[in-house]
């Protein structure tokens, strides 16, 4: 199991963790069916994230977990914090692709992105996740989270981490 940076070589599951994905209301903005010459510019897009972002944006590296030569889930690293990102997403998002959850791989997602997160020089890193998303809560935890406060976000509150990377 290893983290990479996103590549055409995994088309196949990941547009088919696309597709299950769309069935619990995310990725909408990513298409399913893809042709090879419109993966390999989506792929591009998604690595120049760390190289160049529209106005407003922080830059991010984005990685994908593959584990059997499969794709399983994705990781964004991002280099600093907005005041928007401070208050929720901060400087790790993680999703498992849903066949795929609840084995453990959440968990090696957000270690494996924290060493990357260290690769940058941050050495603290915020996570956030909802109030009520307790695998999400259980991820960071168990990779030494401290909770630092919940805040309301309109009708859900967030949690808001800080994980000292070593
Ligand atoms: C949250 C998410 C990443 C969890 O991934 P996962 O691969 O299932 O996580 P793990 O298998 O490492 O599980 C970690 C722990 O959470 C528990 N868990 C996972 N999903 C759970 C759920 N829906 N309800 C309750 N507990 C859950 C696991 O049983 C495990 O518990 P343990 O520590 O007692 O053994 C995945 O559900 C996901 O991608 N969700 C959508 C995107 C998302 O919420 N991302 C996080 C944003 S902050």
């Amino acid at each position: 199991m290893r983290l990479v940076k996103p590549t055409t070589k995994y088309q196949k599951s990941f547009l088919q963790a696309v597709k299950e994905s769309h069935k619990e209301g995310r990725n909408k903005d990513i298409e399913s069916k893809q042709s090879p010459k419109q993966f390999a510019e989506f792929v591009k897009k998604l690595r120049d994230q760390e190289k160049r972002v529209p106005k407003g944006y922080v830059l991010q590296s984005v990685f994908w977990l593959v584990d059997r030569n499969k794709f399983i889930g994705r990781v964004s690293v991002r280099h600093n914090l907005t005041k928007r990102l401070r208050e929720e997403g901060g400087h790790i998002g993680y999703e498992i692709r849903p066949s795929e959850r609840r084995k453990g791989y959440g968990k090696k997602i957000l270690k494996l992105g924290l060493r990357k997160t260290l690769q940058l020089d941050i050495k603290k890193a915020l996570v956030t996740c909802d109030d009520d998303n307790v695998g999400s809560q259980k991820i960071i935890e168990a990779n030494g989270g401290i909770l630092q406060d919940k805040i309301r976000k309109g009708e859900k509150l967030v949690r808001r981490y800080w994980i000292k990377i070593k």
